[in-house]
């Protein structure tokens, strides 16, 4: 079976209220517009219990802290190897 690989997103109403609210939508479009979405499961997940590191994101085993929804683009290409 073909496993994909995990994105997730946090939706604690910290992460969700200091910018993950437009980082979904974000990667949302880039999973799409780079054709990956048969790729990456991506999904939303209630608080990690790092809010004051927020907003949090995580990529297969690593987490993300302070993700900047403008900076957000460049961090994707790099984490998921897009050229
Ligand atoms: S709301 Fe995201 S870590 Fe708490």
């Amino acid at each position: 079976m073909h496993e994909k690989q995990e994105i997730v997103i946090c939706l604690g109403s910290s992460c969700f209220s200091r910018g993950n609210r437009l980082s979904m939508s974000i990667i949302k479009n880039f999973l799409k517009d780079n054709k990956l979405e048969e790729k990456f499961f991506f999904h939303g997940s209630r608080c990690f219990d790092r809010c004051e590191k927020g907003p949090i994101l995580k990529i297969g085993d690593k987490i993300y802290e302070e993700v900047n929804p403008e900076e957000l683009a460049d961090l994707l290409k790099v984490s998921l190897k897009i050229r």
